[in-house]
């Protein structure tokens, strides 16, 4: 049983979130064809490029607020969903409003990806960053972008170019007083906006997110890509032919 939910959890990854996140044609292309980039060669690892870069695609999607629980009040993301701590009552989520699910209202968005941070991730409080002698190291943003600079990632430029993508332009990147390339994180969140209206990434986030993800599922010597590759989901769903997180989401509540 336990296999059984990794191989559906696995394929809710591929075959919904990932096409979701980067698109149906690059996910389809990545799935068929392999790696163009990333060699895991059996010792499958996470690059700097996807959890300095890409991957925190994420903070640009966080809300100010999110509201948990039919009719409930909405809570602001810090100070009132902290983590750390053991779970109060109203901060339970009913799932229904972060996922769509059949026969009910559709759930909440994501904020768009697009460069901008709800200003509580640009001031996250002194749980989260512990105590900081400089204001900047409050957010998020600057962490990032730090982070990027640390471990000497490649400018989001130089990944367009290496990949055969067009850069964006300075139009594009809308950056005013910026002259240099554009660092991976902030670029990739720029190319999300111009490129994929927002909700979803563009060629080098998508890239990277698309390869890193397939490649961890079929370097994994448990999972389905790996046993099985033309084995398909077994548990009932909303539409035959497919399984999406919504299929899991209603079998467990
Ligand atoms: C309220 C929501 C979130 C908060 C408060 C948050 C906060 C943070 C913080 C403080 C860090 C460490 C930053 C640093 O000093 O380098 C971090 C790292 C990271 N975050 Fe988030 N994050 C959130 C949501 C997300 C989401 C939705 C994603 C992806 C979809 C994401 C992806 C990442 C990744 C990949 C890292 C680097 C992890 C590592 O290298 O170990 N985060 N986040």
């Amino acid at each position: 049983a336990r296999l059984a939910l990794v191989w559906h959890y696995q394929w809710v990854i591929l075959h919904d979130f990932l096409p979701t996140l980067v698109g149906n044609e690059l996910t389809a292309r990545v799935l068929k064809d392999g790696p163009r980039f990333y060699r895991p060669n059996g010792e499958p690892f996470i690059p700097v490029e996807f959890a300095d870069g890409a991957y925190r695609y994420g903070h640009s999607q966080i809300k100010a607020d999110y509201q948990l629980q039919l009719g409930g009040a909405r809570f602001p993301v810090f100070p009132d969903l902290a983590g750390f701590r053991p779970l109060a009552a109203e901060h339970s989520v009913d799932w229904r409003l972060l996922f769509d699910l059949p026969g009910h209202r559709p759930a909440q968005r994501a904020k768009p990806i697009d460069g901008q941070l709800p200003a509580s991730l640009i001031r996250l409080p002194e749980s989260i960053t512990g105590a900081v002698e400089v204001n900047a190291y409050r957010s998020l943003a600057a962490r990032d972008l730090q982070r990027g600079q640390g471990t000497g990632l490649p400018s989001g430029e130089a990944i367009a170019r290496a990949i055969g993508a067009t850069p964006l332009t300075r139009k594009e990147l809308a950056l005013a007083e910026w002259d240099g390339e554009t660092p991976l994180w902030l670029y990739i969140l720029r190319e999300a906006a111009v490129r994929g209206n927002g909700e979803r990434l563009g060629e080098v986030g998508g890239r990277i997110v698309a390869e890193v993800l397939v490649e961890i599922v079929r370097n994994d010597p448990e999972s389905y890509l790996a046993n099985n590759p033309s084995w398909q989901p077994t548990l009932p769903s909303h539409q035959a032919g497919t399984f999406k997180i919504r299929d899991l989401l209603v079998l467990a509540t």
